[in-house]
């Protein structure tokens, strides 16, 4: 999970190249590298720094040396699979000849079997990673005779795994070639130059005329030019990709940090994301979804799979299923649900939940799901994404690009789009009255609203959060959708602060972790009235009669929850469906402030990565 993007016939490409390795750096921040090759001299000249997080500033302070008249460029942010976060692993890889540099994104799963053979061949390795044998392999055919595009797609069947891939050689001064396999990359042309990117924010700054890449297909771009060969070698078209994010969408906006501008925009998140799906009447539109009322009728079972905040989301996706279409519903995470032999059939809806559409642990469970006969839909916050076109039926979250690792509006988007689709269902099953569909309408139709309110209350909810800063061990409690709610809080709090956060369904806790609850340990405890609130607090009496200081999400004007809990972190009434949804909005706030008390940064926490494509 690195970031990529090459450009060629642009002016002054070193600004164009760092400006996308910037807006690439939420893929891996472990280092950064560039390699150019200069028009006349027809030498390639590498620059990179492993300075986690600061490498682009390192690159910028010292592109001074490089050569002034740039052909084709590549640049790459670095997510550390295979070799230590080095100055040595960081990308461009060379091959012996110093003529050839790639840059990658994935995993080549056979790199060590590869490496051997060109090792006893000759070739020497400079690096611990599995993305050089790609430049050696390259340089093979190149010495072979084959141009530089023929010559990365001879080497494609070589490799096994999952990678995006871009390469320059000084041999072909304007030249950049590139490939795919299941790893996401874009290529674009302008009049007279061309652009390779791992998203298309990234792309953007050179040109909106973009295009997608099939799997091992080889593009080759050269000023104002895209050239693609399938894996026979003939010649094709690229498929044009419609893109309807600018520029400015990617940035902060004045925010102290994207994670903060990402939850103010999250009414507007849930406002395009329920635009023209859902009308107070508690009518549906979703023909974009291409699945129509007999089809969505005849399953009988849904399975949601996904992964990290995305699997949060179908924890509350299943209840509604459940509880509003009738319909017999199941959630796992995707890593899991793929090794597990799943029994699926024809009458199995497979629901792949995942922001980015490419975590590659969910897009494996859905090529699964398929391969096991289920019919799938994706549902994806990046249009086009590999999830997206690989599954039978498509939803799109309309949250715009989110950048900070930590998922906030595109969670939330995800949990809306779920519950307009759970009431789709029930409408086509016939599973609800008039009544109760209308009333679920204008639960979600009402969430832009109330979770402006929530936000509102930044400054309460911070100050909450202030008072338990210093704290180690949380629990997090919740009961049915309060659950996924919980699981939600935990996880923000384990990757932004680095605190050690556990949820439990709170019923749980007498099972066995309520043995850890000592004076001094923190509960935040879901309770709101919208849930199981009585049995919540006949929980949270357990916490606290073993001492457990306890922070509790509460509904406004609740006296009675306010006075059992230390702190409360109030939120407005809604219904069902909404109020898992309001009830996240100041755990994510919770969270932000610990990790920002602690000096954490917040877009970009230690280890992680946006999108996660690798297994
Ligand atoms: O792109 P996806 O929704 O598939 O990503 C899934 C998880 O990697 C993601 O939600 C992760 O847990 C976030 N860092 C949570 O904030």
């Amino acid at each position: 999970m690195c970031g990529i993007i090459g450009v060629t016939g642009v002016a002054e490409p070193l600004a164009v190249l760092l400006a996308g390795l910037r807006a690439l750096e939420y893929r891996g921040y472990d280092s950064a590298g560039v390699a150019l090759v200069e028009t006349g001299g027809s030498e390639l000249w590498r620059l990179r720094a492993a300075e986690r997080g600061r490498s682009i500033d390192k690159l910028a302070s010292e592109v001074v040396a490089a050569p002034l008249d740039v052909g084709a460029a590549i640049g790459h942010t670095r997510w550390a699979t295979h070799g230590a976060p080095t100055e040595e692993n960081a990308h461009p890889h060379l091959d012996c000849s110093g003529r050839v540099a790639v840059v990658h994104n994935g995993i080549i799963e056979n790199h060590r079997e590869l490496a051997a053979q060109l090792a006893a061949a000759g070739h020497r390795f400079s690096s611990a990673t599995d993305t050089e044998v790609v430049a050696h392999l390259v340089e093979e055919e190149r010495g072979a005779g084959a141009p530089l595009a023929e010559a990365l797609r001879r080497c494609l069947p070589r490799l096994r795994g999952d990678f995006a891939l871009a390469l320059v050689d000084a041999g072909s001064p304007e030249t950049i070639v590139a490939a795919r396999r299941t790893a996401p990359l874009v290529v674009g042309r302008s009049d007279t130059g061309a652009v390779v990117a791992s998203d298309i924010a990234a792309a953007l700054a050179t040109t909106r005329n973009l295009f997608l890449l099939d799997e091992d297909q080889v593009a080759e771009l050269t000023p104002g030019a895209i050239r693609l060969i399938d894996a026979a070698g003939a010649e094709c078209s690229p498929r044009p990709l419609a893109v309807s994010w600018d520029v400015a969408a990617a940035q902060k906006d004045g925010h102290p940090d994207f994670m903060a501008k990402e939850m103010a925009e999250q009414p507007l998140a849930l406002r395009e994301t329920l635009l023209g799906r859902l009308e107070a009447s508690g009518a549906t539109e979703l023909e974009e979804l291409g699945l129509d009322g007999p089809v969505l009728k005849a399953f009988r079972r849904v399975v949601l799979v996904a992964c990290g905040s995305s699997y949060h989301a179908c924890l509350s996706g299943r209840n509604a299923l459940e509880s509003l279409a009738g319909v017999a519903a199941e959630v796992d995470i995707a890593s899991e649900f793929r090794y597990r032999d799943a029994v699926l059939g024809p009458d199995t809806l497979v629901v792949a939940v995942s922001q980015s559409g490419e975590t590659l642990d969910t897009l494996h469970a859905q090529r699964e799901a398929k391969r096991r006969g289920a019919t799938t839909l994706a549902l994806s916050n990046v249009v086009d994404s590999v999830m997206a076109r690989e599954a039978d039926a498509v939803l799109y979250t309309r949250a715009g690009p989110e950048i900070g690792v930590a998922s906030t509006k595109c969670h939330l988007a995800q949990r809306a789009m779920l519950g307009v689709l759970a009431l789709h269902v029930a409408r086509a099953r016939g599973a609800l009255s008039d009544d109760a569909t209308r009333r679920h309408a204008a639960d979600l139709l009402g969430l832009p609203d109330a979770v402006s309110d929530v936000l509102a209350r930044a400054e309460d909810h911070a100050a909450v959060a202030a008072r338990h800063a210093a704290v180690r061990d949380v629990y997090f409690l919740g009961r049915r959708d309060g659950f996924s709610v919980a699981a939600e809080g935990a996880l923000k709090l384990k990757e932004l602060a680095y605190v050690r956060a556990e949820a439990y369904p709170a019923a749980e806790m007498k099972h066995g972790p309520i043995s850890l609850i000592e004076p001094g340990a923190l509960v935040v405890a879901v309770a709101t009235r919208s849930g199981l609130w009585e049995k919540v607090m006949a929980n949270i009496a357990e916490m606290r009669a073993r001492g457990a200081t306890v922070v509790a999400v509460a509904t406004d004007g609740d006296a009675e929850t306010a006075a059992v809990a230390d702190d409360v972190l109030l939120v407005p009434e809604t219904g069902p469906l909404a109020a898992p949804i309001v009830e996240i909005v100041p755990l994510q706030r919770f969270a932000y402030e610990i990790a920002r008390a602690r000096g954490n940064d917040v877009d970009r926490p230690r280890n992680l990565a946006k999108v996660v494509t690798v297994e």
